[in-house]
């Protein structure tokens, strides 16, 4: 097991590095510091975390407004906290954006990638106890047909501007592992649900418009096929491969959980319909299809038989329980959802944040 003590988590305000930091001051016996990095994009609300900063602030949490791209206040964080190992979850994020303005995945995946890495080349030499672990997604493998899986030694074939910037981030690392000798670990996971998920995100884009009665939009026929694990388990398998991953090594991280999109987005409808005590079919009168997203990838599917063996993790969270908590957390948190939609939270990170001038402090 690797002792952690002063780790660096960039995109701690999105939605998976958010779901990340609640998990290890609460589910953890972690007792080391962490500096969350992150330029508070439209994706990142620093507010998911107020309870944790008023916890642990000054202590063991610190938060940083700073773009991974910018390397000198980077380095300066660096330096300061002593920082043995990164979590890296900043990045742009959303398919349909990359589409429309591919250049921020560029500069914030690839250049922000390599700024860090090239942090950990100067701080790192010759040092074992510390480890870069760089999060990536399932789409850098491309699309499959009907049958097979992706594994780790499936070939990279990226098909929109965000899984190719991913792709790029991924090679950089890997490379950074086999010329400099940093020690990096990389997982690769399919997609993700659960509390605090920006909502343009197919499950949260989809509650959020039923409990207003809009459409619910589904690309295509509907029968682009994800896999889907519970965010906490994607969390689970990150904690494992920091403690025991070995260095230079992917992980694939699934949740054996194949839906089509439209089979998945009924299933969201009578779960809602159930917790808010309509009819069964209630909500699916507002299914509408539209428009395929372009190269929009077939099927993912991910074999994670690898870190189950080798290091020994597994899903905990059916997709039962998975979809009912989720599907709660956005009942109970109507207003995090509002404060979103209506733009409030930029005003309130305005006012708590940017005008203090985080990042220097
Ligand atoms: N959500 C999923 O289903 C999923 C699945 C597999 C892999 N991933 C990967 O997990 C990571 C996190 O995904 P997410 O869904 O939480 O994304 P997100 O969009 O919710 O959050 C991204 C965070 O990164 C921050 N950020 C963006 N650019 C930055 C920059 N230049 N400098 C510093 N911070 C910056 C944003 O402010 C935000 O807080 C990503 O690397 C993504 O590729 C996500």
């Amino acid at each position: 097991m690797r002792k952690l003590k002063n780790i660096m988590v960039t995109g701690g305000s999105g939605f998976v590095g958010t779901n990340f930091i609640r998990y290890i001051f609460d589910k953890t016996d972690f007792d080391g510091i962490i500096v969350n990095v992150d330029k508070l994009t439209y994706a990142g609300n620093p507010h998911n975390l107020i309870d944790i900063e008023k916890k642990f602030g000054t202590k063991r949490y610190f938060f940083k407004k700073v773009d991974i791209c910018d390397y000198k206040n980077i380095n300066k964080i660096f330096k300061q906290y002593n920082v043995d190992t990164i979590v890296h979850f900043a990045a742009e994020s959303h398919v349909d954006r990359s589409i429309f303005g591919p250049r921020d995945f560029i500069e914030t995946n690839i250049i922000g990638t390599f700024n860090l890495l090239e942090l950990t080349r100067e701080f790192w030499a010759g040092k074992e106890d510390v480890l870069f672990h760089h999060i990536s997604t399932d789409e850098v493998y491309g699309s499959l047909g009907k049958n097979g899986y992706f594994s780790e030694t499936t070939p990279y074939n990226p098909n929109s501007p965000y899984s190719a910037s991913k792709a790029s981030s991924d090679h950089l690392v890997r490379a950074y592992f086999q010329t400099y000798g940093i020690p990096v670990t990389l997982s690769n996971c399919s997609n993700n649900y659960g509390p605090y998920q920006f909502p343009e995100k197919l499950i949260p884009l989809m509650m959020l418009n039923m409990l207003e009665e809009k459409p619910l939009p589904v690309y295509g026929d509907g029968k682009n096929i994800r896999d889907w694990l519970f965010v906490d388990d994607h969390i689970s398998a990150v904690w494992t491969i920091l403690n025991k991953g070995k260095a230079g090594e992917t992980y694939n991280i699934g949740g054996e959980n194949e839906w089509e999109n439209i089979k998945l987005v009924n299933v969201l409808c009578e779960k809602m319909a159930l917790l808010t005590g309509k009819e069964k079919d209630y909500y699916k009168k507002l299914i509408e299809f539209v428009k395929d997203r372009p190269g929009h990838d077939r099927r993912y599917a991910i074999n994670c038989d690898k870190i189950k063996n080798e290091i020994g993790w597994k899903q905990s969270v059916s997709f039962d329980e998975g979809l009912e908590r989720t599907v709660q957390w956005y009942l109970i948190n109507k207003l995090w959802a509002a404060n979103i939609k209506n733009g409030s939270y930029r005003k309130w990170i305005d006012v708590n944040y940017n005008k203090r001038n985080i990042s220097l402090q």
